[in-house]
């Protein structure tokens, strides 16, 4: 079986990976109520590198003791006791010759559970559209969210940049993810429908991603050149399963080619199935599409790639990471089995339910 440029070393950034292979993040509500990881989120994230992923990214964590928090039983970054922590679990996946980065993440209107502060807070005080996701303990319609002032912000702004400094620096992580997809905060700004702002932060797509420019740019001066800094984008949400940016192509061009000046070292495209095309009426995927307007770009991609051959056709298409969710999911150890040449166990969502918390069987003996 020809597997080879998934098995290649590569470079994000600075930080040098065995291979192209990556955790994709996944919140699994394993913490304390306080928000700090324990030892079975140890066991748990290294298995991942003993099973040959040369990179694992964390599951989304919360950035501030505000509004951020998205699920009860999430981990955070915004103390010492959470930063020690997480640094349990970085020293676990060094060992196992693994790197991990941290996905720094606002809740936004997602908000259902939050350790800190009733209430949450968004763009714009439209109610998200969807139902609460139970399996992280929510249930029925998401509330209207409180709009956000200019002051609160920055404030914003400021926290994302002190919880990268904070994994980076008392964590252990090697790098950070900032959390632009799927349905939080720097998506809510991104997205039309969810941001209705006059201000500088709303208005057309270039200004709706003024905040997510922000955040980056802040998280560069906080962690230094050094160390990587990637966002992840997304059209579909975890509300909104089949949302398409509205203008196509044009809007792409307009996102990636801002993210492309923006300092990152790395743009996480999710898509539902990656390789299929990003628009009704153009051939072309999201990867393909950020090659086009971002060619210098590193590209991870990730949607239902645990198939190898999709995996390798996404990579064609231009990506040079694969991330891998529920594939990793079912299989800790997807590298090492793909290059033994045998086939991936298939993912069942029982694992997950009725709260997606981990469980014993995913724990090394
Ligand atoms: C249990 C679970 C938790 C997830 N949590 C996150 C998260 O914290 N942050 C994030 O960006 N994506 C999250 N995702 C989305 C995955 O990163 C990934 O995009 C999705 O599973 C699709 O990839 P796959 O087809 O390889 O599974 C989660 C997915 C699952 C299944």
């Amino acid at each position: 079986m020809k597997t080879q440029p998934l098995f290649t070393s590569g470079n994000i950034g600075k930080v040098a990976l065995k291979n192209r292979l990556a955790v994709a993040p996944m919140t699994r509500v394993t913490a304390s109520e306080e928000g700090i990881a324990g030892d079975r989120m140890q066991a748990y994230y290294a298995d991942f590198a003993r099973g040959g992923f040369g990179l694992t990214i964390s599951e989304g964590i919360y950035i501030d003791r505000k509004w951020s928090q998205t699920y009860a039983f999430q981990a955070g970054l915004t103390s010492a006791e959470q930063a020690a922590g997480w640094r349990k679990v970085t020293d676990a996946v060094h060992q196992q010759d693994g790197r991990i980065f941290a996905q720094i993440q606002h809740s936004g209107a997602l908000s259902q559970g939050n350790y800190f502060l009733n209430g949450s807070v968004a763009p714009s005080a439209v109610r998200p559209t969807g139902q609460q996701m139970t399996f992280y303990r929510g249930e029925g319609e998401y509330p209207v969210p409180r709009e956000l002032n200019d002051a609160e912000i920055q404030d914003i702004i400021s926290s994302f940049a002190d919880a990268a400094f904070c994994a980076v620096f008392e964590a252990g992580f090697d790098g950070v993810e900032i959390h632009g997809a799927n349905g939080y905060l720097l998506d809510q700004f991104l997205t039309d429908y969810t941001n209705q702002r006059t201000d500088r932060w709303g208005g057309n797509i270039a200004d709706r991603l003024q905040l997510s420019l922000a955040v980056i740019q802040a998280v560069r001066q906080r962690v230094g050149q050094e160390i990587p800094v990637g966002i992840r984008i997304s059209q579909g949400k975890v509300n909104d399963f089949f949302h398409k940016w509205a203008s196509g192509e044009e809007d792409v061009s307009v996102v990636f080619t801002l993210l492309a000046q923006s300092g990152i070292d790395y743009l996480h495209l999710t898509e539902f199935e990656a390789w299929q095309p990003a628009f009704p009426g153009n051939p072309l995927s999201l990867v393909e599409l950020a090659r086009k307007y971002a060619p210098q770009l590193t590209i991870m991609a990730n949607g239902s790639l645990h198939d190898t051959s999709r995996a390798r056709q996404v990579m064609d298409m231009g990506a040079d990471f694969i991330a891998l969710g529920r594939g990793a999911l079912a299989n800790h150890d997807w590298p090492k089995r793909i290059a033994a040449g045998e086939a991936g166990r298939v993912f069942d969502s029982a694992i997950l339910g009725p709260i997606a918390d981990i469980k014993d069987s995913e724990l090394p003996l």
